[in-house]
């Protein structure tokens, strides 16, 4: 069985206002059932996976407990970061605990922020990046690029390895326009999804060969934990001793055990506001309404309400977002920049 580890800890600034830092978007209901979270976890409740390990931040315990409850779903383990130190730590300190358990445990790596069409091909692709794992492969999964994207990181598909995936040429991290455009044109580079299959003891050998210091800062998190409740608390002095790097760059750069799996099921990281929008398929007009919105000679444009009524009249590409507390008003393309605005702002604390 494959050992589900969702990775929750992120701060999602980019869906700045209903994105807070007391309630990160993949604790929402964005788009389909459920928050993203819970939709994760619902993923993984199929018979391929065992009960999934979550990491999160310690003050989302409450929220990532009562979400798992509400559908019905009892993690393994609930292991607390007390600061963010990225995934590459996060998954090491899961592979660690997978592996006391079961030396040849295999990990399905999940984002808990993906918009993903569960279909058929989905658990396809599960079962075939598993096979790979289980013989030493860490395997990214590739989604085939629709357009050039600069909020993503890019793999470049080398040689096919048997077991249907590919050597992984190269690893091209959130690329600039012109950059995502050449990659786009000259095929043979998928978006990388941020998902990852992984033997939990490759992993760890890798990761205490190229980033030993993750490596024992993820064994003194574990060795110092201490259990609260349903929660593990990993120690704070390690994780501060720790290096703040994801799991692309402190390994997947770097390992000569790197594959990549192309696949082709709806996927989007919801990664800032015209991705919701996008996951919406927007009516005749191009416009998504979430909560109560009436548009009027309104073109290519979404509101968002937490509540408030919201008209919006005779504009073209606008994000209304009105969360109870804080409006955000801009350009639906051009919402990309709405973390960095988010930084210099105090109102999210
Ligand atoms: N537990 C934990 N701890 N989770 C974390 C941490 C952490 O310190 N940091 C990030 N995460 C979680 C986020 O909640 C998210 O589910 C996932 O790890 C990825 O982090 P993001 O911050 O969303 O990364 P990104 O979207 O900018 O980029 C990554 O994902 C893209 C696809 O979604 C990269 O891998 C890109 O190359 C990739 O295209
Ligand atoms: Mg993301």
């Amino acid at each position: 069985l494959v050992v589900p580890v969702v990775l929750a800890g992120g701060q999602g600034t980019r869906l700045w206002p209903m994105s807070r830092s007391a309630r990160p978007k993949q604790f929402l209901d964005l788009v389909g059932e459920g928050s993203l979270f819970q939709q994760t976890l619902k993923r993984a409740q199929n018979k391929q996976y065992s009960a999934p390990i979550i990491l999160t931040n310690a003050d989302y315990r409450f929220i990532v407990a009562e979400q798992a409850q509400e559908i019905g779903v009892t993690p393994k383990a609930i292991m607390l970061e007390p600061l963010a130190r990225n995934t590459a730590l996060a998954i090491a300190v899961a592979a660690l605990a997978a592996v006391a358990d079961d030396e040849e445990a295999v990990l399905h790596v999940l984002a808990s922020d993906h918009a993903i069409d569960a279909s058929e091909e989905y658990y396809q692709a599960v079962a075939t990046a598993a096979q790979a794992a289980a013989d030493a492969r860490l395997v990214a999964f590739g989604i085939e690029p629709t357009r050039p994207e600069t909020g993503y990181g890019y793999i470049a598909v080398g040689a096919p390895i048997g077991e249907g995936v590919n050597v992984i040429d190269r690893f091209i991290e959130k690329p600039d326009l012109s950059r995502a455009q050449t990659l786009l044109e000259q095929g043979g580079n998928v978006w990388n999804s941020g998902m990852f299959m992984l033997s939990a003891r490759t992993y760890l050998d890798e990761c205490e060969r190229l980033a030993p210091d993750t490596f024992a800062a993820a064994r003194d998190a574990i060795e110092q934990a201490i259990r609260d409740l349903d929660f593990v608390r990993l120690d704070e002095a390690a994780f501060e001793a720790a290096p703040n790097i994801s799991v692309d760059y402190a390994i997947f750069e770097k390992t000569n055990r790197a594959a990549v799996l192309p696949v082709r099921f709806p996927w989007s990281d919801l990664g800032s506001w015209d991705a919701v929008w996008k996951a919406h398929q927007p009516d005749a007009d191009g416009n998504v309404a979430v909560g109560d919105a009436l548009f009027s000679n309104v073109r290519n444009s979404m509101v968002v309400s937490d509540g408030a009524h919201v008209v919006v009249d005779g504009v073209d590409d606008i994000a209304v977002i009105a969360s109870t507390d804080a409006i955000y008003v801009g350009r639906l393309s051009a919402a990309q920049g709405v973390g960095s605005i988010v930084k210099t702002l105090k109102a999210d604390e």
